[in-house]
């Protein structure tokens, strides 16, 4: 048999799709990211084109798929194989994810994971990790789940002095075609001692294809000479979400967002 150009992940998913005026209950038994084969009872033509639906977390993946090939087991066909010429975004990072789990030997829960970090250089990855780290370039591998990556105010109506010195506040301004945004951490100053400083900030923009892509990463040394403050200027034909981390060493990620 020829071998596929994308492995498939194994997987054990409910799914369902809508086919001779019913919903029809099947099992993605694996996937890809142009692929997938489906266990069902109620096996549709080759070349018929429908959505299959699969619950994730507290939301639904709807995937189009075309019919390429049934499968027979005992005289009765109770698989067919699809092909998935489109993928949707949101079911590729889902792909990812899986695979990030296959290759980490995960194999329990169908959770989907929001965050993930780099054990080489700390970047978080939003949704799913990267096949390579965008600031190092370290591999999949190198990535692992961290729910908690990112701390979090409890009250923001009322921000602790703690949360002040952390979270990034982000001023924008706007003139001659560009879109300046000043990044300071925090609203007090964050201080620059050996012990606790502020050693990074990334920051990630909305992008046609990604939400949350990271498109640049500003590094301090630990030098009391130095502010953790910086600006980026776009030009002002972008629009969209900022999502800005700030990592302290001693006291982990801060995320700030701002719209412009
Ligand atoms: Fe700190």
């Amino acid at each position: 048999m020829k071998k596929r150009a994308v492995e498939r992940i194994p997987a054990n998913l409910k799914a369902e799709f809508f086919w001779c005026d019913k919903v029809n209950s099947a099992t993605v038994a694996d996937l890809s990211e142009n692929g997938m084969c489906i266990n069902t009872q109620t096996c549709p033509p080759v070349r018929a084109r429908f959505d299959v639906v699969i619950p994730v977390e507290d939301d639904v993946l709807k995937i189009p798929v075309k019919v390429r090939r049934l499968v027979k087991k005992d005289n009765t066909f109770d698989a067919i194989g699809v092909e998935i010429s489109n993928p949707p975004r949101r079911y590729l990072d889902f792909v990812d994810s899986l695979r990030w789990r296959q290759i980490k030997g995960i194999t329990t829960g169908g959770q989907v994971i929001k965050l993930f970090i780099c054990n080489v250089c700390h970047h978080i990855s939003f949704d799913h990790a990267p096949i390579n780290c965008p600031i190092c370039s370290a591999t999949i591998e190198s990535f692992e789940k961290a729910p908690e990556a990112i701390k979090r105010a409890d009250n923001f109506a009322g921000l602790t002095e703690f949360e002040k010195k952390h979270i990034p506040v982000i001023k924008i301004s706007k003139s001659n075609g560009y879109i300046d945004v000043n990044v300071t951490i925090g609203e007090i100053e964050h201080g620059m001692d050996i012990d606790d400083h502020i050693t990074f900030i990334d920051f990630y923009f909305n992008d046609a294809a990604l939400s949350k892509k990271c498109i640049s990463r500003i590094n301090f040394n630990c030098d009391k000479i130095l502010y953790p403050s910086t600006t980026l200027r776009f030009n002002n034909e972008n629009t969209g979400v900022l999502t800005v981390i700030s990592n302290c060493i001693a006291h982990g990620n801060w995320l700030a967002k701002a719209s412009f």
